[in-house]
């Protein structure tokens, strides 16, 4: 959705653009090619594996940091308000290749899943030294893992002789509690809820669209690819209600206070041909919005 995406943002050859989301580049490359030159992009990753992919471009300034400082560093590079903001969330391809980066079922490395190095939980410190309880609230919430009481009594079982190292020590613990034939939908809805947990996705994405809403200009585009439900919700809710929960926003007065007007009513999905070039965005949704106030 490359360019469904970057046409969502409907560039002006002169407008300030912001990428939260660089990885391999493919958004903001399409998006430098839609400036002009006195067009600017501002581009995120809290990855630095992302440093060999950057392009060289002098309207291209890179921030190797976490989205959530979007506003200090838009501040700190004199920045007040842009024309469009792009967020293609979750891992990126390179991040579940890499067996060492500990993110896929299919490689066995470090039970690590942490999308910046500077991170100091690790998968495996969740799984070796969270409570009981909060292991089974993250399975339920994060992985929406049904079994999520018996797949911890488990992990803790086994914790109890040795310490969880490696991706494989978690599947060979987890796959015990496959429901019917559903193995790697079971494994990675469990990778899932630890990654969410690692890097603190839900909580960082809040932060990123309450900055957007503050930093977009009347009229700017706001777009965002989404991959599992919980992210997808609180961008839903946030963009068509105005909170997180869903609630409607209003004033006093009881009128509504919407920020932003949606321009996808529905969200858009991978096409047949695209799905088959990549499968892993099969679960994505795209969605994009128009900011209605100043
Ligand atoms: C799906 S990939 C983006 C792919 C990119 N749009 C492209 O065309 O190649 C997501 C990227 O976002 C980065 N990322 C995820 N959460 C982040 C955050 N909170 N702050 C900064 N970067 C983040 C990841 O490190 C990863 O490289």
């Amino acid at each position: 959705m490359l360019n469904e995406s970057v046409d969502g943002l409907e560039i002006k050859k002169d407008g300030v653009y912001v990428d939260v989301t660089y990885g391999g580049g493919g958004h903001s490359k399409e998006i430098l090619k839609r400036l002009g030159e006195k067009g600017r992009l501002i581009a995120f990753d809290q990855d630095a594996d992302v440093e060999g992919n950057v392009v060289k471009d002098e309207r291209l300034v890179m921030v190797p940091q976490n989205f959530k400082y979007l506003k200090n560093y838009l501040k700190m590079y004199g920045i007040t308000q842009i024309d469009g903001l792009l967020a293609d969330l979750g891992v990126s391809s390179h991040q579940f290749d890499v067996g060492e980066r500990g993110f896929s079922i299919r490689f066995d490395g470090p039970l690590d899943m942490r999308m910046s190095k500077s991170n100091l939980i690790t998968a495996a410190k969740i799984v070796n030294e969270y409570s009981e309880e909060d292991l089974v609230r993250l399975f339920r919430e994060y992985g929406e893992i049904n079994n999520a009481k018996k797949l911890v009594f488990e992990i803790v079982s086994k914790r109890m002789g040795s310490k969880f190292k490696t991706t494989t020590d978690l599947i060979e613990v987890a796959e015990k509690l496959v429901p019917g034939k559903m193995k790697n939908k079971y494994l990675a809805q469990v990778f899932q809820a630890l990654r969410i947990e690692v890097n603190s996705e839900l909580d960082v994405l809040k932060e990123l669209l309450i900055q957007a809403k503050e930093v977009l200009k009347p009229s700017g585009r706001l777009v965002v690819i989404t991959y599992h439900s919980l992210e997808d919700r609180l961008v839903k809710n946030f963009l068509k209600k105005g909170s997180f929960s869903g609630e409607l926003e209003k004033d006093f007065f009881g009128n509504q206070l919407l920020d932003f007007k949606l321009i996808t009513r529905k969200p858009l999905t991978p096409s047949n041909e695209e799905l088959q070039l990549n499968n892993r965005a099969r679960s994505a949704k795209l969605r994009i919005a128009e900011k209605l106030r100043g």
